[in-house]
């Protein structure tokens, strides 16, 4: 594996994350793919022809978190760009919703991006100076509904989180960017939760965030973009 730009996705195993990966991984850079199915992960490796390397992590476990990061840092050197994609989607009634439901989509989204954020920044990008983070939130970090209030709450921590560390992060020569997207034709369309008639093939396609993601790296570091929002122009409110 080339040692160039180190990208470390996550949500690396399906739609965007996946997508993120054989993207960058086709444009020179080394991808870091994690998430929690290794048997998808090692697919995407052995598709990548060696440029995607499969860390399996929950990115909701501190401690797991924190040993990938290591094992990434001592098998890289540096990490030059995270993207925080790993998200859980969980459609329903707040009250009707259970405990562990609300604490998984809170600990994946919300705090899954600031264990892996912390990692990064302390063990690679902080010292180096130098980085750029990615945080994907979503249309529902900025909008809301009455059928996914823990999914919204848990992306609107998202853009705060993302405000607030991009301030800090501006004299340490990191810029973080937080995205806020509408629907994308991805199997998170196709959870348990998710009401039937939702025409996901309709949406944008997982490689349009890959190219927003590729213009935003493509920037100098005298611009910050801290929040883009865009949507799909079928049938979208
Ligand atoms: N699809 C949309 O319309 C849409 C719109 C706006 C924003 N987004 C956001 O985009 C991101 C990617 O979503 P997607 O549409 O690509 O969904 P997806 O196809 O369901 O992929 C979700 C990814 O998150 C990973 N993940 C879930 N729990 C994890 C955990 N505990 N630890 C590590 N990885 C975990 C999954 O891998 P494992 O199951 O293998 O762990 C999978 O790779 C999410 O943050 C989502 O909220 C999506």
């Amino acid at each position: 594996m080339n040692k160039k730009n180190v990208m470390v996705v996550t949500g690396a195993s399906s739609g965007v994350g996946r997508a993120i990966s054989l993207y960058f991984s086709s444009r020179g850079y080394s991808v870091c793919a994690l998430a929690r199915s290794k048997d998808k992960l090692e697919t995407l490796e052995k598709e990548s022809k060696g440029n995607v390397r499969a860390y399996p992590v929950d990115v909701s476990n501190s401690e797991q978190v924190i040993k990938i990061f290591e094992k990434i840092v001592d098998d890289f050197s540096q990490i030059d760009v995270l993207i925080n994609n790993a998200g859980i989607v969980k459609i329903g009634t707040y009250w009707e919703q259970s405990i562990e439901e609300i604490d998984q989509m809170v600990d994946v989204n919300l705090k899954g991006t600031m264990y892996c954020t912390h990692a990064a920044l302390n063990l690679a990008m902080i010292p180096r100076r130098s980085g750029r983070i990615i945080n994907m939130s979503s249309v529902a970090g900025i909008r809301t509904n009455s059928r996914a209030t823990v999914y919204q709450a848990s992306k609107h921590g998202q853009v705060g989180f993302g405000y607030s560390i991009a301030e800090a992060l501006i004299p340490y020569n990191i810029l973080v960017t937080t995205l806020c997207p509408g629907g994308i034709d991805t199997p998170l369309w196709k959870g348990d939760s998710i009401p039937d008639g939702i025409e996901s093939e309709k949406f944008m396609k997982p490689d349009e965030l890959s190219e927003t993601i590729e213009f935003v790296l493509g920037r100098p570091v005298t611009t910050l973009f801290k929040q883009m929002m865009f949507f799909p122009t079928c049938d979208w409110n």
